[in-house]
């Protein structure tokens, strides 16, 4: 097995010197015959908490904590080593300590930057304003049948996530999937040149932290930054069907990349021939390059299924076969809180709970809410949206939240229970008939949304984080136990 980093490499790429003692046994050049050596480190770590044994801790400063605060405990879990800054030593016992002369963050930055060069991998990047982790999942499901493929936990799309997710890369890797997100203009670009991607890819542009940049062009402006750390003759796999794919394209062309185009417009690229939805997943036809491909989306929503063309997409420029790619993607799997189902027992029957509460802006709330409408009630069910605020839209705000009423008219919803200030907006535009109830908090609504459940109910659950609808969730999972996927009886 290859030891992610020699510790010689890695003190040269972080330019690092050891103190407090050489991770053992001895420093000189040994190889790794077989099986790990010592003077292997096997992972890269910025939480003492779950950092493994023979990783390297780097301690990064964020708005809370100081890593450094928690190198001496790392050790002791077992790392190999603490990455920490000239002039935080003096106040730390026992090492080894890899010591750099900055800041730890420049260090895993700059081992990035190394793991990069060294790499022979595919590199494939997502940004866009929603979808970049469903995408990057999804990218992750096909390349990995091809070869090894290394792509983050969970989102890492920042400052330090891109630059520890790179780090990671295995030498031997032969694809690389790298997610890269924004709240700010400026923060996609140096980004972007350390991960230097084969592939940009960008989901889509939306009013998604719009109080932080005004218009829509300048979100896009934004996302375009992706395209500054492309490779020579690189990719641009862009949304057709959204309303800043012309200025996308421009930006991307201006950086000589080759442009790729999927959506629903039958001119595109990779486009959407047909779409069966269903409540657990959805059947996709898509046309890639002329050649039809079909294949089964394990998560429902045509949003997502939009999303999965950029995947085939980059398959195809990649010299791989999208129809192979099309199908590992009946793997994928909505996330808990973004989309996840499941089916809970109420009186007689069980009703379903769609899990949006993870997160909300204007775009995913339209896809949610169309999910919501795609989803069949059982026998005397109802579709109930349970919707929250949504944050960051700055003066638009009210408005974002007021237009979601012909969203859910067109959905169907025969019941809507909304929460927070700014959904009062909404609450004045419903029909009486689909009244639920109005409150300012999670907590207010909560009994009175347990009470209203009945058998056969779909009920979707959406807000932005801070609008607390994952208590909500918790307390209907609490209320109402999951129904045994063996229990035959229909609701
Ligand atoms: N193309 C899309 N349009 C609208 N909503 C989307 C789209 N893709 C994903 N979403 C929704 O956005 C939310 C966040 O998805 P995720 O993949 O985690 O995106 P990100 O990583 O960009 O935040 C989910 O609720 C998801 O269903
Ligand atoms: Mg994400």
């Amino acid at each position: 097995m290859n030891p992610l980093w020699r510790i010689a490499e890695f003190l040269a790429a972080t330019e690092g010197r050891l103190e407090g003692g050489a991770p053992q046994p001895a420093l000189s050049g040994e190889e790794d015959a077989g099986a790990i050596s010592p003077m292997a480190i096997t992972g890269i770590s910025i939480d003492s908490r779950t950092v493994g044994p023979r990783e390297a801790f780097f301690a990064i400063k964020g708005d809370r904590f100081d890593g450094h605060d928690f190198a001496e405990a790392a050790l002791q879990r077992g790392a190999a080593l603490a990455v920490v800054s000239e002039d935080r030593l003096a106040e730390l016992s026992g090492g080894p300590f890899v010591v750099v002369p900055d800041d730890p963050l420049k260090a895993l930055e700059r081992l990035g930057v190394a793991a990069r060069a060294r790499s022979h991998a595919k590199i494939v990047a997502v940004t866009g304003s929603v979808g970049k982790t469903g995408t990057k999942e999804m990218l992750r499901l096909a390349f990995s049948l091809l070869g090894e493929t290394h792509a983050p936990v969970g989102s890492f799309n920042n400052h330090w996530g891109v630059p520890l997710t790179l780090a990671r890369l295995p030498e031997k890797a032969a694809f690389g999937i790298f997610e890269i997100g924004m709240n700010h203009a400026g923060e996609i670009t140096p980004l972007t040149r350390m991960v230097r991607p084969d592939v940009a890819i960008v989901t889509t542009v939306e009013p998604v932290h719009i109080e932080f940049f005004g218009t829509l062009e300048a979100i896009a402006d934004a996302k375009a930054e992706i395209f500054e750390g492309l490779e020579r003759g690189g990719m641009a796999i862009l949304n057709r069907d959204n309303g800043q794919f012309d200025r996308l394209v421009g930006a991307a062309r201006a950086r000589g990349a080759r442009i790729v185009s999927f959506g629903e417009h039958p001119d595109c690229d990779v486009s959407l021939v047909g779409l069966i939805e269903e409540d657990s997943g959805s059947r996709v036809t898509a046309d890639v390059f002329g050649e039809s491909v079909q294949y089964r989306l394990g998560a429902p929503g045509r949003h997502l299924a939009t999303n999965s063309l950029s995947v085939l997409a980059t398959a195809a420029v990649l010299g791989e076969s999208p129809s192979a790619a099309g199908q590992a993607l009946s793997q994928f799997s909505a996330p808990v809180g973004r989309g996840a189902r499941t089916q809970l027992r109420v009186g007689e029957g069980s009703f379903t709970l769609i899990d949006e509460s993870y997160n909300a802006n204007p775009a995913s709330m339209r896809a949610a809410i169309a999910l919501l409408g795609a989803a069949e009630p059982g026998a005397n069910g109802r579709r109930i949206a349970v919707l929250g605020d949504m944050g960051e839209l700055g003066d638009q705000a009210p408005a974002f939240h007021a237009e979601l009423v012909d969203n859910l008219a067109t959905a169907r919803a025969d019941q809507i229970f909304l929460v927070g200030p700014l959904m009062h907006h909404l609450w004045n535009h419903l029909p009486e008939r689909v009244q639920g109830a109005y409150a300012e908090t999670a907590g207010e609504i909560e009994p009175i949304l347990l009470d209203a459940i009945r058998p056969g109910d779909v009920v979707m659950a959406k807000a932005s984080l801070l609008t607390g609808l994952g208590r909500l969730v918790a307390a209907m999972k609490e209320r109402f136990p999951a129904k045994d996927p063996n229990d035959k009886e229909e609701s």
